[in-house]
């Protein structure tokens, strides 16, 4: 369904079946977003549904309202479906328990983010034609990251081969029972893989304890034209935004979206197919019997 919508996005007027016309939206942001928030409402729209955008800091949950009681009071308003940001880890597997219309978990804590994993799948299959046995590399900061979560799942189970590349101190506790590849040297990673995802360092995390410097986590693990020249390997990159540039990854690695090159950029590809993926999954859950 997502390839059906994204072949219409790229057209000079794309235009839609509105299947949600009668269904209401609440896109509950407790969290900042650019991408997931605005990429629900403009899926949302193609469909024909109506949105209530709602942030933490404009409601009033600033005066004290619980999530319980905004969820509650947001579906006696008559709402169909919620996108749920939060930073609490399982806030959306928590409201599943108050409401019975259907969640999206739009990124919750450390704990997971399934659509971007989803469009960072969509993105891959759309590339290479297929997931199984490819080899996906996940760069960075990993103990902190929902994306990674959900890509590890999601791409072991449609038959991908997934690593993790960071410093022993940014790698989740279980790492080693997850079933995947584990790197601490970026050289190694690198020829191992067919393609990357680099994960943004969470900055409002990852610091302190975790790491000596910014500058020395650049030097070894930012991902740029010199390493990758070193291991002369060509490298689709993804990434889910919002980036550190120069940090994580260099502008010319993250700004190059045409070979010839080391590598290869989908960022902003990725971004136009999030709006595809989340088309599907708001038709799938609310308009469950209709084709796009
Ligand atoms: N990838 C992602 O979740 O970006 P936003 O935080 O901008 O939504």
């Amino acid at each position: 369904m997502a390839a059906g919508f994204k072949k219409q996005l790229v057209t000079e007027n794309p235009s839609f079946e509105a299947k949600l016309s009668r269904k209401r939206i609440a896109l509950c942001f407790f969290e900042n977003s650019t991408r997931t928030r605005f990429s629900f409402e403009i899926a949302a729209r193609h469909l024909g549904a109506g949105t209530l955008s709602f942030s933490a800091s404009t409601s009033s949950v600033s005066k004290g309202e619980t999530l319980n009681d905004t969820i509650r009071n947001l579906e006696a308003m008559k709402v169909d479906a919620f996108v749920l940001r939060h930073p609490s880890s399982g806030a959306a597997d928590l409201i599943t328990g108050i409401t019975t219309k259907s969640v999206i978990n739009a990124g919750d804590g450390s704990h997971e983010h399934p659509t971007q994993a989803l469009l960072d799948m969509f993105t891959l299959r759309e590339y290479f034609g297929k997931l199984e046995n490819l080899r996906v590399i996940i760069i960075g900061d990993v103990l902190h990251s929902r994306v990674a979560r959900s890509n590890i799942y999601g791409l072991l189970a449609l038959g991908a081969s997934v690593g993790i590349c960071s410093p022993v101190t940014l790698m989740p506790p279980d790492a080693a029972k997850l079933g995947i590849a584990l790197f601490t040297n970026l050289d190694d990673a690198i020829r191992w893989a067919d393609t990357a995802i680099v994960l943004r360092l969470q900055l409002e995390r990852a610091t302190g304890g975790y790491l000596p410097s910014l500058e020395e986590y650049s030097v070894h693990y930012g991902l740029t034209d010199e390493k990758l020249d070193r291991v002369r390997k060509h490298l689709l990159v993804l990434h889910p935004g919002p980036i550190n540039r120069e940090i994580e990854i260099s502008n010319h690695v993250a700004d190059r979206i045409q070979p010839p090159g080391f590598s290869q950029s989908m960022l902003l590809e990725q971004v136009t197919n999030g709006i595809a993926v989340r088309m599907a999954v708001l038709q799938t859950l609310l308009a469950p019997d209709t084709s796009c």
